[in-house]
């Protein structure tokens, strides 16, 4: 490997939230948990990053920024380079993250009772933009499919009818369930919510995170009518770890939306425009690291391969889901017979690791552990080890 995906730096009390989040359930150092949480990476910024950020700090003012057209062509550029397909420049607006723009969506193009539609288990923060702004979740469940997850059209396309659902929030590839929808499932998706007006806001934050082999086709790809009918998100945050740098794009290809969107904006929040080397990181990532996302696919991949052959020798009651995106593996622990909280509680207390439990997502995650693989992987074995020790007694075996 050309970087370095072994050390890990220091970074408890350091600000981290996925580290520092561990003192909020009374963890301390002292205690040694390792947490594979929030979606953030233990690999430092690319090298190039780092240097960039050097040589732009030594020759600029840090004063208020905004996008520039070079910022922008980088962004279309990249999107092109990746994923096949060329946006429009005009179309991108930035937001502080991808929650923030989602948020704004929902306060700006739907109304107090409004029902919005999540495919669930989701992506927590979904839900509270939606509940906390006082509209109706449309509760829209995936069906499970031994390790995979597909979408009850019928439901789907009943949910979107009903006259109150107005927005549908697509997780695209999915978190948690990993899932990287296909062509003709986004085009039914994006055709069911055309037919009956209901706007699709696309959170594609982890859509440079493709498994091997894998293809993600981004939303507004698949028509002019599907593009105007949709308020695309991205960012280079997830891609090359510079969620700190708190800045993502929003697209909106119609302009009447675009205006309707940067007004609200403005209102709801005076200074929308993003950190200055937030900006500077993104162009320097999306110009010269391509290579290094390319070698942390290559380790995340390694880590599922780590576990998938661990668990069949010594925890084959612990079902993996298809791996398809993301670094976030989605696994169902029900096999062990142990209740989802007395789970969580022997992973923190006894093993030492702290996952994502599978209940915030939903009901449906209940039992179910998300593993960041983003991270080393001797910090994979070592957990693995823990694991090993730790589920001895109460596996009856
Ligand atoms: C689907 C999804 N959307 C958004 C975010 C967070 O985005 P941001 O940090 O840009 O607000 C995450 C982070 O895990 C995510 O998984």
């Amino acid at each position: 490997m050309k970087y370095d995906f072994e050390t890990v730096m220091k970074r408890y009390g350091c600000g981290s939230r996925k580290w520092d989040e561990m003192r909020d359930y009374g963890y301390s150092e002292a205690d040694d948990i390792i947490p594979f949480s929030v979606a953030d990476m233990e690999f430092a910024p690319a090298p190039e990053i780092v240097r960039g950020l050097q040589d732009f700090i030594s020759c600029s003012v840090l004063g208020y920024a905004g996008p520039t057209d070079e910022f922008r062509l980088t962004v279309c550029d990249w999107v092109e380079k990746r994923h096949g397909y060329r946006p429009k420049e005009e179309w991108i607006l930035t937001a502080h993250g991808v929650v923030d723009a989602f948020f704004e969506a929902v306060q700006t193009f739907t109304k107090e009772g409004d029902g919005v539609l999540l495919l669930t288990p989701v992506y927590y923060p979904m839900y509270h933009a939606i509940l906390d702004n006082g509209r109706k979740l449309v509760d829209c469940p995936l069906v499970r499919k031994g390790t995979r997850y597909e979408i009850d059209f019928d439901d789907f396309e009943a949910k979107i009818k009903d006259e109150n659902t107005k927005m549908f929030i697509l997780c695209s590839p999915h978190n948690p369930t990993s899932r990287i929808w296909t062509p003709k499932e986004l085009r039914r998706m994006a055709e069911i919510c055309l037919e009956n007006d209901v706007l699709v806001v696309a959170d594609e934050i982890h859509y440079d995170l493709e498994m091997p082999g894998q293809i993600h086709t981004v939303y507004p790809s698949m028509g002019e009518d599907i593009a105007n009918n949709c308020i695309w998100c991205i960012a280079p945050s997830k891609t090359f770890n510079l969620a700190g740098l708190q800045t993502a794009i929003v697209m909106i290809p119609d302009p009447d939306k675009r205006a309707q969107y940067l007004d609200a904006q403005k209102h709801h929040n005076p200074s929308p425009k993003c950190n200055i080397l937030g900006y500077e990181a993104c162009q320097i990532a999306m110009k010269n690291c391509e290579e290094w996302l390319n070698q942390v696919i290559e380790v995340v991949a390694e880590n599922k391969r780590v576990i998938e052959a661990f668990f069949a020798k010594e925890f084959p009651e612990i079902q993996i889901m298809d791996f398809e995106a993301t670094y976030l593996l989605w696994m169902d622990w029900s096999g062990l017979g142990i209740e989802a909280k007395e789970l969580e509680r022997i992973n923190r207390e006894e093993a030492g690791l702290f996952f994502d439990e599978g209940y915030i997502f939903g009901e449906q995650g209940n039992c179910f552990e998300r593993w960041n693989l983003a991270c080393p992987t001797w910090c994979i074995e070592e957990a693995l080890e823990r694991m090993k020790k730790a589920y001895a007694p109460y596996l009856k075996r």
